[in-house]
This record gives C-alpha cells, structure tokens and sequence, in this order.
C-alpha cells in the first residue's frame, strides 16, 4: 500500500493541510511519528456514517423564479458559450460576470454588447468570485473554473441564497462531495452538475428506449472520456495557468469521470432505483505525458516544473458494481492515439448499443444488429418530447441549437416553473467521487473501496428526475434571431 498519507489528504480534504490551487497538497504535517493512519476506506465509512439527511433534494422543487438573474465564474474556454445560451432564454438576466483575468472577463461583456445584458464584472483576484455570489439580485450562479475549483464556488454560492450549476466535475475529494450534499440540504438549493452530453439527441433516444424496456433488464455499461488531449494540455495558452497538465502531473487515477458516464448512470437510474456500490480501478503507467514534459523542457525552461512528474496513467480503467448487481466502466484517456469516444455502450437482456464509432448500432437478441432502416424507425419511435422541442426550437430561431443550449433552456425553465431539476446534487457528487475513489484504489494495489450513498437510503424509493417527456414546463421561451 504506498502513498496511503497523500491519499488520506486528497480524500479528506483535512482542514489545516493546504490543498493548493492545483488540487496539490502544499503541506503535510505527519503528526505524531510511527503512528499508523487510518484507512481511507474506513474514513470514507465513517464520513458516510456521520452525515443525516436533513432533507431529501432528490425531487424537491424550489419556488418558481419569474426572471432568473445570472451570475457566471470562469469565462474562459466553455465560459462564454453558456453566457451566449443563457443570453438566448427569455426570463434570463445576466447580472454579473467573473474572472480572475480581466481580459477575458471584458472580453466576454463586450460579447453581450446589444443584448440588453448589462453585468457588473469582477475580477483581478482570486477571491472576486465570492462578491458575485453575495450580489443580492443573482438567482443561479454557473461556475466554469476549472474544476477543482467547482466545489468551493457551488458551497458558498448556496450559503449566499444561489442555486448552484456547475461545469463537470462537481467535486474533486470526498470531503468536497460532502460538503456540497450537507449545504444543498441544508440551504434547500439546488446544485446540478450540467452533464450536458446527457442532452445529445442520441443520448436522449436511449435513455427513452431503456425506459421504456427496450433493451430489457440492463446488466452492464460503458461509457469515458477518450479524446486525446495532447496538444491541448501542453499548450501554453490553452487553459488558465496550465491547469490540466498541473493534474494530469500531481494526480491519479481517474481524474474526469465524465461525459460517457452521466446516461449510463440514467440509464440504470442510479439514485432512484439502484446505487453505485463499489470501485476498483486499474491504470496504465504513464508513456507519453512524463516524456513529452522531458522534451520540451530541454528546450523551453517554461516546462521544466513538469520535467520530473509521475504523470498519471495514460490510461485509468474504473470498474464500479451497482447495488443492484449490475457493472459499468468507466475509462479516462487523454494521450494515447485513438479515435475519440465516449463509448456509450449498454447491454441488456433484449437489446445493446453500441454507441461509438459513429455511426451507433443497435443490436436485438431477436435478428442482431437493426439495419439503417430499422435505426431511422427506432430514432422516430423513441425521440423523446425534449428532442421534439428541440426541433421546434431550431426550426423557429432557424439557427444551430445543440446540446449545451438545450441543457441550459431545461434548467432556466425548471426554475421559471418551480420544478425539480433534471439532475440533482446527488447525481452530480456520486459520479464526481469517482475521481478520489479511484485514485486511492490506483494508490493501492486497485483495492476495491465502497462509493458512499450520498442519497443516505433513499436511493430506494427516489423518483427519476430527468424529465425528457416534459411532463411538466417546457414553456420558457427562446429569443429569436
Ligand atoms: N461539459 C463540457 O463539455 C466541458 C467542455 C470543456 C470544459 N469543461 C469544464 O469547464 C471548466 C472550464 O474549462 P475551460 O476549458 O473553460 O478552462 P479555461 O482554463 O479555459 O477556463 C477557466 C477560466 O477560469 C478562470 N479562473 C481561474 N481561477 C479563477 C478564480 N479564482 N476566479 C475566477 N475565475 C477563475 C480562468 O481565468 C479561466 O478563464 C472545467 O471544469 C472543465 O472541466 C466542460
């Protein structure tokens, strides 16, 4: 068992050991010599045992919000594009704008230019975004920091009376998975985690057809984030402060559980019905990222801070069994060459997908894969009213409508009606701890490590949220043009 204390820190998240901007623990007292520490998977238990539920948000629909004021925090990459969706939706008022580099956050106010936007722009320092989350007129602040960041924002967000959606992951350690669970509950605000791939028009179908048994009791899935990052990550001026290669360099495990993960834990209706139960996770050494570094740093003194990482695994396998019996994988790579997929793969008792390579494929324990017909037919039969909407929507605006915007119109709308949001703070922590579990079980010999019931039993009898028949709302509206 090596690296048991560094774990220990980055499960715990333990006050007073200086968890640094890049998620890396600055200082580590070893408190009292020779004495042994206690195992995270009992820590993990003792967390889960101390925390009651207060109140249960799986469901709970906050009063209705007429016009939702907007805050956003981090406009860098994918900041703006969710500033140009919400400046899409009527019943949306951008109130405030925050980043901690001031070109980029006059950048993106100048985007808004005409829109009858007019925010209040913080930036400059490191702790600006907290007066966005105390300016009295916001009713939703979106947070697209980077994500080791999202957990801080989401909790003193809810403390300042905001709901909460942030950018993927929601949390980075257990403690942060906890302690955004303990102030939803206790400020009754929602907090979402904006899976938005959960909006793809091919995502949306299956979740219809496995919820109207299409593919029979579901025994296993696969979904990650394979898409490789190379070029990206050890870019300059890609990403604020090098920020993916600084966890890509100090971290294990899986450390984006994320994308092809969210519908398969629809899906199997995990929360409501079923449970993540278990984690083992098995990486690769790394290849690529730790000689990449190398060589760039013999020519460019910029790298030399990464020159002699223990880059994370280029590839992180996480195997997770469901209470109910059922598995899924989940794969994270970011440097090997191969073709990008998020997989998207389920397998039932009556039917599976195949969600990548493109085009998908559909296969039926009667007849074995549907012809291209048969999969045009299915698409028609199984588009959800959510799809059907959508539709609408480009048809009307006669402009591109994707997935991001049909993620944020749903969520504008669920406050505009006072109704539960399609994915509640459980949903978003349970797939996020997947980050820290599988890192301790990489640290450990890929021992197994129980995945909290952050839901505290009521998974059992938790009703599904995402409503993508819209049986309620769906009558916000678009600005055309
Ligand atoms: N859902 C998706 O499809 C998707 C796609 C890309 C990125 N993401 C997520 O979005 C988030 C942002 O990614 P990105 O590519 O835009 O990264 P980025 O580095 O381009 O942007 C992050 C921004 O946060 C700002 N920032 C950093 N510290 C701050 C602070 N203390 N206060 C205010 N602003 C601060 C930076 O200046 C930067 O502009 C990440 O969490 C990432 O995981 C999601």
């Amino acid at each position: 068992m090596k690296n048991n204390r560094r774990d220990f820190i980055k499960l715990t998240g333990m006050a007073g050991l200086g968890i640094s901007g890049a998620g890396m623990i600055e200082s580590c007292s070893s408190g009292t010599e020779g004495k042994k520490e206690p195992s995270l998977d009992q820590l993990s238990k003792e967390m889960e045992k101390s925390h009651v539920q207060r109140f249960n948000m799986s469901g709970y629909a906050a009063p209705k919000i007429e016009t939702v004021g907007v805050g956003i925090i981090g406009l860098g990459n994918r900041g703006p594009g969710h500033m140009k969706n919400l400046s899409r939706i009527e019943g949306v008022e951008i109130k405030a704008l925050c980043d901690i580099q001031p070109e980029k956050a006059e950048r993106a106010k100048k985007m808004l230019e005409g829109s009858g936007h007019n925010p209040i722009i913080y930036t400059g320092n490191e702790d600006e975004w907290k007066k966005l989350c105390e300016q009295e007129d916001i009713d939703l602040v979106i947070i697209v920091s980077p994500w080791y960041m999202h957990a801080k924002m989401a909790v003193y967000a809810m403390e300042h009376g905001k709901h909460a959606a942030s950018e993927v992951a929601l949390a980075a350690s257990l403690e942060e998975c906890w302690q955004v669970v303990e102030t939803a509950e206790r400020t009754r605000k929602h907090c979402m985690m904006m899976a938005n791939y959960c909006y793809n028009s091919f995502e949306l179908m299956i979740l219809n057809m496995a919820r109207q048994g299409f593919f029979g009791d579901i025994v296993h899935g696969e979904g990650g984030y394979i898409a490789n990052k190379i070029r990206n990550n050890f870019s300059k001026d890609k990403y604020w402060d090098m920020w993916w290669l600084k966890q890509y360099a100090n971290r294990k495990g899986n450390i984006y559980p994320i994308h092809g993960f969210e519908i398969i834990c629809q899906m199997m209706d995990i929360n409501r019905g079923d449970k993540l139960g278990h984690l083992v996770a098995v990486e690769s050494e790394d290849f690529i990222m730790g000689k990449k570094a190398k060589e760039l740093a013999a020519g460019d003194d910029f790298y030399k801070e990464f020159a002699d990482k223990d880059f994370r695994g280029n590839i992180n396998t996480s195997l997770i069994k469901t209470s109910k019996g059922r598995t899924i994988v989940v794969q994270h790579d970011a440097s090997t060459y191969r073709p990008y997929t998020l997989k998207h793969e389920i397998y039932g008792m009556e039917a599976s997908v195949q969600g990548y390579p493109r085009p998908s494929r559909i296969y039926k324990r009667e007849g074995g894969y549907v012809s291209p017909e048969e999969y045009k037919s299915l698409e028609e039969k199984y588009k959800p009213n959510i799809l059907k909407k959508k539709s609408l929507f480009g048809q009307e605006s006669g402009s591109e409508f994707g997935s991001d915007l049909l993620m944020m119109w749903r969520l504008i709308d669920c406050l505009h009606n006072g109704l539960p949001l399609d994915m509640d703070v459980y949903d978003g922590v349970s797939m996020s701890s997947v980050l820290p579990l599988s890192e301790w079980s990489v640290n450990n010999g890929s021992h197994p490590i129980e995945i909290p019931d952050f839901t505290a039993g009521a998974w059992e009898t938790n009703k599904r949220n995402m409503d993508i028949n819209l049986e309620k709302g769906g009558n916000t509206r678009l600005k055309l043009g």
